[in-house]
């Protein structure tokens, strides 16, 4: 056995420099899952994946469709029944690359720089994908997997998994699976291994406010009609109170509390002050009182403005009185809220708040709840040895901030539980210009998986 695990691990050490060429071609593909002209983007990232399945020597590989994108199915049954079947999941999605002018290189023509390779969908998730893919590459050409496993990889995590559920629904038997390895996450730094149990859940909101019939003279105008943009930000700034606590009606009443021995555990992560501002350049760090930055970020519900969209913001000056006012507003959540009843909250909210000077409308765009995942599985176990055997280090296990929606879906509708096995960086500029994966840790996340597979079968 110890020879195998060598000989995968020699195989993919070999093969490092194909690796990342493989990667580098993936992560060219724009497939940028919320625009529609990237369409035929979304189908070629599923043949690419398609096709490197097949590649594998993975069996039944098929592009199945969906209400949306579609979705990407594998499997490796070859170790028989008495065997566990792990369900591996990934999605070939994208988010949007702007703002192009900040980025350093082609967001499309993976570059690498350094230790790191930039560009969007390298570290979420392309790169995870293939750090999954690769490892079992390594195990089936030079050893045996001796688990069954099946590969699910949907094209619209990035846009809150919509069609998922249903298509989980109709697919529960081709699904069925012992557990979920999840790739879609990441440690905290790259000297710490860390495992995520648990994720916040989202609730995601246009809010389109209108006043006068078409833009006005702010001159003519302007004293008599009352602004949208300016009851617009009237708005926002009053769903956070001095505390930085959210003041929708309700958004607390279901929200778990911590118990002391989750908040010592949490203390002891190294994540500080210093690390925050650090990460983020801010000039100062911002929360709700009462809470440490850890549990702000993984623990507590927040709400966010994603973007704001009123009157001119050309270069120059230009005096009017927009017509309209728009802002995205999302709320990220922890078990037990539920995004249908904070949805309420928030109409709520804006019917005891918005003016009658100006008329508003609120589009839900997405939402899925909390989850938090067993930490005590033989999978966690094998995943946790795994990372020590890589990193000589026990593994830290952390609450993600960060949403995946598969995540409760797969637990809801087919019975499956979720571990969290990715090797992003706080810092790899996720959904944001130069979005970076960190080679070093990518090598060690391959190694990891080809233990946590060998440890599984012990
Ligand atoms: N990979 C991320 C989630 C994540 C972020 C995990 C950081 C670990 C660390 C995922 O692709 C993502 O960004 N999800 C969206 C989901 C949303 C659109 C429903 C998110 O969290 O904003
Ligand atoms: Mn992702």
């Amino acid at each position: 056995m110890a020879d195998a695990r060598q000989a995968a691990w020699q195989y993919a050490q070999k093969n490092r420099e194909r690796f990342l060429d493989e990667l580098i071609a993936f992560a060219s593909i724009p497939s940028i899952s919320t625009d529609p002209n990237h369409r035929p983007d979304m189908q070629k990232a599923a043949e690419w994946a398609a096709d490197h399945l097949r590649n594998l020597g993975i069996k039944n590989v098929q592009i199945l469709p969906t209400k949306g994108h579609p979705v990407v199915y594998g499997e490796h049954l070859e170790a028989g029944s008495p065997a566990p079947t792990v369900l591996i999941y990934g999605h070939y999605d994208v988010q949007p690359p702007d703002p192009l002018d900040l980025w350093h290189s082609q967001p499309f023509q993976p570059t690498r720089r350094g230790d790191n390779l930039y560009g969007r969908g390298v570290s979420d998730m392309k790169g995870q994908v293939l750090a999954g893919l690769d490892a079992i590459e390594a195990i089936t050409r030079t050893g045996q997997l001796s688990v069954n496993v099946k590969f699910i990889f949907e094209g619209e995590e990035e846009i809150g998994s919509p069609s998922l559920g249903p298509f989980l629904a109709s697919h529960k038997d081709l699904l069925a699976s012992d557990f979920a390895l999840n790739l879609d996450s990441g440690i905290i730094t790259p000297d710490i291994p860390a495992i995520t149990y648990a994720l916040r859940g989202l609730a995601y909101f246009e809010l389109r406010l209108s006043g006068p019939a078409s833009d006005l003279h702010s001159g003519i105008f302007g004293g008599v009609v009352h602004n949208p943009a300016q009851v617009l930000c009237e708005l926002i700034a009053g769903m956070h109170d001095e505390q930085g606590r959210v003041t929708l009606p309700g958004f607390y009443d279901k929200v778990r509390p911590l118990d002391e021995a989750e908040r010592a555990e949490m203390a002891r992560l190294p994540v500080g002050e210093a690390f925050y501002l650090e990460k983020t350049g801010a000039p100062a760090l911002f929360g709700e009182a009462g809470y440490s930055l850890v549990e702000r970020t993984g623990a507590r519900p927040t709400l966010e403005v994603n973007g704001l969209l009123s009157g001119f913001t050309g270069e120059g000056s230009k005096t009017v009185l927009p017509a309209k006012a728009m802002a995205k507003i999302s709320m990220r959540l922890v078990p037990d809220q539920d995004a249908d009843e904070v949805h309420q909250q928030l109409l709520k909210y804006l019917e005891s708040h918005a003016p009658t000077t100006v008329r508003w409308e609120v589009i839900k765009l997405a939402g899925g709840p909390a989850s938090i995942t067993d930490r005590n599985t033989p999978g966690v176990i094998a995943l946790s040895q795994a990372m020590e055997t890589v990193w000589g280090k026990k593994p830290v296990f952390k609450r993600e901030g960060g949403s995946i929606p598969v995540v409760a879906q797969m637990d809801e509708i087919l019975g499956v539980n979720s571990i969290l096995a990715g090797f992003g960086l706080p810092d790899d500029n996720l959904h944001a210009p130069n979005e970076k994966l960190h080679l070093p840790t990518w090598y060690r996340g391959i190694e990891t998986i080809i233990h946590f597979f060998y440890n599984l079968s012990n």
